[in-house]
């Protein structure tokens, strides 16, 4: 018998995947005490956009959020997602930040930190891999996945090895786009099985439709651990949902042991809070997104470049920015196609087609990145596109990191000037502003108002649609019963609110 363990992320990836983010922790709170009792191995609670959302539309501190959380979820370890040398924002910071992050996320209450890096180079990861490990942390070891013909099993496995030899307690099969086929994901498990000695987690995402069946192989494959969200907050762009998976291996060698009525309870109450952010929910965050499947392109880019055409009135060009992305792809060495090489890759892709000749027009950030400032690429990139971009520039073999100065004595000067330390959270008030400078300063102001929730539908409306539901259901079974002696029915909608907004005709005209 071998549990499979369960990571929970209804409280940071699920809201980032389906409602940008939006979940206030005062909806988290109540829930709590019942999230702590499932047995979850970990919850993902915190990291990725979290903390920018936080102090850019909750007005709510991000650290404060994260000691109510460890407060209120004493038995379950906390896991964060950081951004490798990015850390939480979308730049590279210096080390001595990079230090101060991981060491202050320790003291409030993190258990595990996930470290990734888009490119997958471990010299973007290693500063906060070994920060964590020194403070007595445990780490995950995050693998971006992506497909193309330089994203080999062997690849993989070697990355595997050396971030093992880093010191990190786990792999992370880190997989945001939801790429990963049910055969690749059973390859690549079994692969990592026999490569390193630490446990295997498996993250993927609904996006393509393949994330449930993936889950389902790799744990033949003896993955050990594998994230999920309560099913409410899943599907979609979002992880599959924990409750389907429980029933799937009960009673097979891989039973999760989760009490499934424990579970069903919580899903009450994310059903409730749900309603209330409705207006963020994006209808197409919530389907299966088959194009990812077919021409690899993650939904979240697609959309991008549908609205940067269409800005340019150039929607015609659609089909031929499609064709051009994977070109543009490959000839800078397939960088998996993930925030911030997605936008890179996407707008070079836009500007070819636009400007009828490719590579004539180049933007700064396909520049920066020909020029190693966001890592090594995971293939070389092609030298005649490389010369027409960067031209007799030396591409920067170094750590990108090594070009920054420490930065927080002189964040600190300017955060005293303008009085936005807070007495007894001083140092924690000067991470937030060295991370974000722009918005920070109104936030620690106490200047920013928490954004204003409207809910797209009122409760009374849900019950309205519950119960359509319900006797639409009921209809369905009637009408194959009654199909199966001969009779029909029909079910419309009428205006007595009173009793229901549908009637079974059937019952209505009195057919036997
Ligand atoms: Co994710």
């Amino acid at each position: 018998m071998k549990p499979v363990k369960i990571i929970d992320t209804t409280f940071r990836d699920a809201h980032q995947s389906l409602m940008a983010t939006r979940m206030r922790v005062s909806d988290m709170l109540p829930i709590c005490e019942q999230m702590d009792r499932i047995g979850f191995f970990a919850m993902e609670v915190w990291g990725g956009a979290t903390f920018d959302v936080c102090i850019r539309y909750l007005a709510e501190d991000p650290w404060q959020r994260l000691n109510l959380l460890r407060e209120h979820l004493p038995n379950t370890k906390l896991l964060m997602l950081v951004r490798g040398q990015n850390i939480v924002g979308y730049r590279h910071y210096a080390d001595d930040v990079v230090k101060e992050f991981i060491k202050l996320a320790r003291k409030h209450g993190i258990d595990i930190f996930r470290v990734f890096d888009a490119l997958n180079d471990i010299r973007n990861m290693e500063k906060a891999i070994k920060i964590a490990k020194d403070i007595g942390a445990e780490v995950q070891g995050a693998i971006s996945y992506t497909t193309s013909p330089v994203h080999t099993i062997e690849k993989f496995v070697e990355f595997a090895i050396e971030l093992e030899e880093m010191g990190c307690d786990y792999i992370c099969i880190k997989d945001m786009a939801g790429l990963i086929s049910p055969q690749a994901s059973y390859a690549l498990v079994k692969a990592l099985k026999q490569a390193v000695k630490i446990p295997i987690d498996l993250h993927t995402h609904c996006t393509s439709g393949m994330g449930p069946i993936s889950y389902y192989s790799a744990v033949q494959a003896d993955v050990d651990i594998i994230d999920t969200a309560i099913s409410i907050f899943a599907g979609g762009s979002s992880q599959p949902a924990l409750e389907n998976l429980v029933v799937s291996l009960k009673d097979t060698p891989y039973d999760t042991k989760l009490n499934l009525q424990k579970i069903i309870d919580v899903g009450y109450h994310f059903l409730q809070m749900k309603q209330k952010y409705a207006k963020y929910i994006s209808p197409i965050a919530e389907m299966t997104d088959a194009s990812v499947a077919v021409h690899q392109i993650p939904g979240g880019m697609l959309s991008n470049l549908h609205a940067q055409l269409k800005e340019q009135n150039a929607l015609d060009k659609y089909q031929q920015v499609l064709e051009e992305t994977p070109r543009v792809r490959e000839d800078l060495g397939y960088p998996p196609l993930v925030t911030p090489t997605s936008q890179i890759v996407g707008i070079q892709a836009v500007m070819n087609v636009l400007a009828g000749k490719r590579y004539t027009q180049i933007s700064k950030e396909v520049k920066d990145y020909c020029l190693g400032l966001y890592g090594k690429p995971p293939a070389p990139i092609k030298p005649d596109i490389l010369k027409m971009i960067i031209g007799d520039e030396k591409p920067m073999t170094r750590r990108p990191a090594d070009l920054l100065k420490p930065e927080l004595a002189a964040r600190k000067i300017e955060a005293e000037k303008l009085g936005i330390l807070r007495k007894g959270t001083e140092q924690e008030d000067l991470v937030t502003y060295t991370l974000f400078p722009q918005i920070a300063v109104k936030f620690l102001k106490g200047e920013c108002k928490a954004e204003k929730i409207e809910p797209l539908i009122t409760t009374e409306e849900l019950h309205d649609n519950l119960e359509e539901q319900k006797i639409a259901a009921i209809a369905v079974a009637l009408n194959e019963h009654l199909t199966d002696n001969g009779k029909f029915i029909q079910i419309s909608k009428t205006t007595d609110k009173q009793v229901s907004g549908w009637k079974i005709k059937a019952r209505q005209e009195n057919i036997q």
